[in-house]
């Protein structure tokens, strides 16, 4: 549905994007994540007719962006990373407004605007004015302004950023809705987490060049590969019984175990553990309790750290993958 093949845009002598290839099959949730300027909005813009690329091709939808610009702007919804300024418009206004600017009849209007309020929830703010929405109601709303022509293909650019917690889940829950109702969405973000759950695959973007392309399960799995630990445990010690360094120590010359770091005013230790043993599951944890007894310490806390989505981003990104 969205294929690019070696796609380059320089600005001056900035390369915002390097030979950019993608393919993203119909009725994909793909989630395009890279730290700020990697040229996620560049991406977005040359796939809606909005800017040129200096080199390569790119089709949407079945169309060339270069030859069929018109059928290509027929079939998206491009939202951009922020709103805009629509002072004293209601809601209903606004909408009638995008509605109209496709062609839509003014008959036909009220009903599409009901529907898309409703997918986004926001029927009950149908009157009020734009500017009195909140941060999250107006990413819904800028949502809702790209279903009303019903684009095959959705390009979202950064829809959960300045979201808070509760928001960011209704917003992924209406991105989860779109995938089923059979759009193909292209979602920028700059963090891994806000997308993980709801894209059926992801791409990673640094400096214009896409470092890696496919499925969460297979980022995690190269991931685990490349990192020399498994999983992290933080111990917090009780004061009586042995120093943290000591049991550090003892730790460290386990086998099993990758790192261990006492550190004795805090009255921690921090072990990672290699992969191979964390494969075990919970009995990995067990080895490391009953060492650190052993060696006469008191517990008074046990932390396993799951590996985090960031991490993991971390490494894809600063590993020179692929
Ligand atoms: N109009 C422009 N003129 C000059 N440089 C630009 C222009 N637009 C983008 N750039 C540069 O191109 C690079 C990519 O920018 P882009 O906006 O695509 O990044 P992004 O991934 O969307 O970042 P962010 O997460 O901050 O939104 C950046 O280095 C940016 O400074
Ligand atoms: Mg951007």
């Amino acid at each position: 549905m969205i294929q690019t093949r070696e796609l380059t845009k320089h600005y001056g002598s900035l390369a915002a994007l390097n030979r950019l290839t993608i393919d993203i099959g119909a009725g994909e949730v793909f989630g395009f994540i890279g730290p700020n300027g990697a040229g996620k909005t560049t991406t977005m813009k040359i796939l809606s007719c909005l800017i040129k690329p200096d080199r390569g091709t790119a089709s949407v939808a079945g169309f060339d962006i270069a030859k069929d610009a018109d059928q290509v702007r027929r079939n998206i919804g491009y939202m951009p990373d922020f709103l805009g300024v629509y002072d004293d418009l209601t809601v209903d206004e606004y909408l009638q407004f995008f509605a109209a600017a496709f062609g839509i009849t003014r008959k036909n209007r009220t009903a599409i605007i009901g529907q898309v309020l409703e997918l986004t929830d926001l029927i009950f703010k149908r009157h009020e004015l734009v500017d009195s929405l909140s941060r999250g109601m107006q990413q819904r709303l800028g949502v809702a302004r790209v279903l009303v022509h019903d684009p095959k293909v959705l390009f979202l650019d950064e829809p959960a950023s300045g979201l808070d917690p509760r928001a960011r889940i209704e917003m992924r829950s209406l991105l989860q809705e779109l995938g089923k109702m059979g759009k193909t969405l292209l979602v920028s973000s700059h963090i891994l987490s806000e997308l993980a759950e709801m894209c059926t695959s992801i791409g990673i973007i640094e400096r214009g060049t896409l470092l890696y392309s496919g499925s969460i399960q297979d980022a995690y799995e190269r991931t685990r590969q490349r990192s020399e630990s498994g999983e992290r445990i933080g111990v917090t010690l009780e004061t009586s019984g042995t120093s943290a360094s000591l049991i550090a120590a003892r730790l460290a010359s386990d086998e099993r175990i990758a790192k261990a770091v006492g550190d004795d005013t805090a009255r921690t230790v921090v072990i990672d553990i290699k992969h191979i043993a964390a494969g075990e599951g919970g009995m990995s944890h067990h080895f490391i309790i009953e060492s650190i007894i052993a060696a006469g310490g008191r517990i008074a806390s046990f932390q396993p750290e799951q590996v985090r989505l960031e991490d993991a981003f971390l490494k894809l990104t600063t590993g020179a993958v692929q």
